[in-house]
């Protein structure tokens, strides 16, 4: 029978206590994280929210202390009384290493079973079981760590803001569907049957009307849904640190985030971050990194090399070229020495992601090699090198095709062979942001184009002449701040005019009864009086990933879903009973197993 905790009272955590407290009496709490019995001699290793310490039971303590101790289990939650001493053999893997707790008494306040896997530092348990019993996986000390680096952010993120005179103003989770791009999770309504809510994407439309509404600066930390594919940076149910900010422009909005960035990592890991972060426009970003999130850890820019090949007769330039792509190339530093097996390997990279192959060439030396040597004269040779900027040691990777082919392939090749090479330090966080991207992207799969960002993006005054005559070419007051290579925010300058907000929803294809039927209350409003406005929102968990060093956004998230969007611990989604259905007014059409 476990037993209570009558009238003990904890009086410090675990790691609280060091050698200056050697003779103080003491009360703790926690799990047993280790039970070593060495026949007499009883060591329990107790861990709280803070670390762990040694408590030890001897000859000297009562018949009925030590048999308690020899019963005690991992994870049993237990209490003690005793005294703080130095231990004869100190532990310099512990914080409290250097002291152990002499036990007076002690309390098993909640057995355990025994934990399908260790509650160890280091993961080795496979992350489905860690998720299934979720509970047991956050007891890790380095998921400890992770919550607490995100509670850390946010609560920099709330200090920074209201210093600034931002304010917090909750939006609603039970809204209208909003246009960020991904699929929305729909709550069906009971009071009006057939009627949906929708999750928000992100509380843009909101705050958009908050600004209206005369707040002037507002933040929040906001839920957001999106029913879209998972990736190692991307749940469907994640949080933003979202602000919008009035009569402003793009660089108001961009400074006041830095200072918040420069805050948070000083606060939270101690470094000093250079400001102003450097600020790349998209088009640089895409001709240097082939990314619109550049790693700028490491450097191997991308080069165009059309011209130093326009004369050369090789059939996969040469067709490129004439359908108005162009050829490019990415040289990796001391690539020579690379055996075939690992050329091909970055080759792949590069059909992943639709280039039809990579050439290559290693122009170095007495004897040149090369995928597509056959093809060229010396004077090629010679005429690549240069472009490319390599030397006799390096490697250059050629893909040919059209711009967004050639970027996306070389931008991962890029990134593979820097890992290859061991040029990305893990400690290293290089910023920047990526500034006036295009208004619109055409969408091969729709036929037509659509936001970029999202439709309530101001354009670039200088392009607003060319909206209806060449979209293609329309750049946006949007802005991506991006750490490591990971888009780590983005947020905009909107539009605050009626009638610039009717001509962009039409060139998105939107009827003026489309648009009134989703934005009618948005476009209304616009009528009484819009201030100047822009905003932003941070992915809180993807600056926790980041700045925690983690490699997947669930570990900085308590109860993440996995890839299929479910939650392994409770398994939701699951079906529901057949009457809540009938009140919803909802027939399921499909079997569920
Ligand atoms: P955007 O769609 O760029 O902008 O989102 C802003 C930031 O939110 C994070 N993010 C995600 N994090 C985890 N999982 C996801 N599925 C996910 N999707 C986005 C990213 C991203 O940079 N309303 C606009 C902001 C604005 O214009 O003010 C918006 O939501 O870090």
């Amino acid at each position: 029978m476990a037993e209570t905790i009558n009238g003990m009272k904890r009086t410090c955590m675990c790691t609280e206590l060091g050698e200056q407290d050697a003779g103080k009496k003491v009360t703790l709490m926690g799990w047993c994280h280790k039970c070593r019995d060495l026949g007499g001699l009883t060591f329990i290793t107790l861990r709280d929210r803070t670390g762990e310490i040694q408590l030890v039971i001897t000859p000297e303590n009562t018949e009925e202390i030590r048999t308690k101790a020899a019963d005690v289990r991992s994870e049993d939650v237990l209490a003690v009384n005793g005294t703080v001493q130095l231990r004869s053999a100190p532990n310099d893997k512990m914080k409290t290493g250097k002291i152990e707790i002499a036990v007076d008494e002690l309390r098993i306040l909640s057995e355990s079973e025994t934990p399908p896997f260790y509650i160890e530092e280091d993961d080795n348990a496979n992350e489905q079981l860690r998720l299934k019993y979720r509970y047991l996986d956050l007891r890790r000390p380095n998921m400890q760590r992770n919550l607490m680096t995100r509670h850390k952010i946010a609560k920099s993120a709330r200090d920074y803001f209201d210093e600034k005179g931002f304010i917090e103003i909750e939006t609603p989770m039970l809204g209208k569907s909003t246009p960020e791009g991904a699929r929305d999770y729909l709550v069906p309504s009971r009071v009006k049957q057939g009627s949906f809510f929708a999750l928000p994407q992100s509380p843009q439309i909101y705050k958009q009307l908050l600004m209206l509404a005369g707040y002037d600066r507002y933040m929040q930390i906001a839920k957001c849904f999106r029913d879209e594919d998972l990736r190692a940076d991307r749940q469907p149910e994640f949080t933003q640190i979202d602000l919008e900010m009035s009569f402003v422009d793009c660089d108001d909005v961009m400074n006041v985030t830095e200072g918040f960035v420069a805050k948070v990592f000083k606060d939270v890991l101690n470094i000093e971050i250079e400001q102003p972060i450097r600020r790349i426009t998209w088009q640089e970003a895409m001709d240097n990194y082939g990314s619109d999130k550049p790693d700028l850890r490491f450097d191997m820019k991308l080069k165009d090399i059309t011209d130093a090949v326009k004369d050369i007769d090789f059939v996969v330039f040469k067709s490129a070229v004439e359908a108005g792509g162009t050829v490019r190339c990415v040289t990796v530093p001391g690539g020579a020495s690379f055996s075939r097996k690992e050329i091909d390997a970055l080759g792949e990279v590069c059909k992943t992601y639709k280039a039809k192959g990579m050439a290559w060439l290693v122009a170095g030396g007495e004897q040149p090699r090369g995928s597509f040597l056959k093809f060229l004269k010396p004077e090629d040779i010679v005429n690549i090198k240069a472009a490319a900027g390599a030397g006799d040691d390096d490697l250059i990777c050629i893909v040919a095709d059209k711009n967004s082919v050639v970027w996306a392939a070389l931008g991962a090749l890029r990134i593979a062979a820097a890992e290859k090479l061991g040029l990305i330090k893990k400690d290293d966080f290089k910023l920047c942001w990526v500034t006036e991207f295009p208004m619109f992207e055409y969408s091969e799969e729709e036929g037509r184009y659509m936001a970029m960002h999202h439709p309530f993006t101001m354009p670039m005054d200088e392009d607003l002449d060319f909206l209806e005559s060449d979209q293609g070419r329309v750049r946006s007051k949007a802005y991506d701040i991006v750490l490591n290579g990971c888009e780590l925010g983005g947020g905009s300058i909107r539009i605050h005019d009626h009638d610039l907000q009717m001509r962009i929803f039409k060139l998105l294809g939107f009827t003026e009864e489309s648009a009134e039927e989703q934005f009618g209350f948005l476009l209304s409003a616009f009528k009484y009086g819009v201030p100047p406005h822009g905003g932003l929102a941070i992915g809180l968990d993807r600056m926790v990933m980041l700045m925690g060093g983690c490699q997947s956004i669930r570990d900085v998230i308590a109860f993440p879903k996995v890839q299929n969007s479910s939650d392994l611990m409770t398994e939701a989604p699951s079906p529901v009973a057949d009457k809540q259905l009938e009140e919803l007014g909802i027939k399921v059409s499909i079997e569920n197993e």
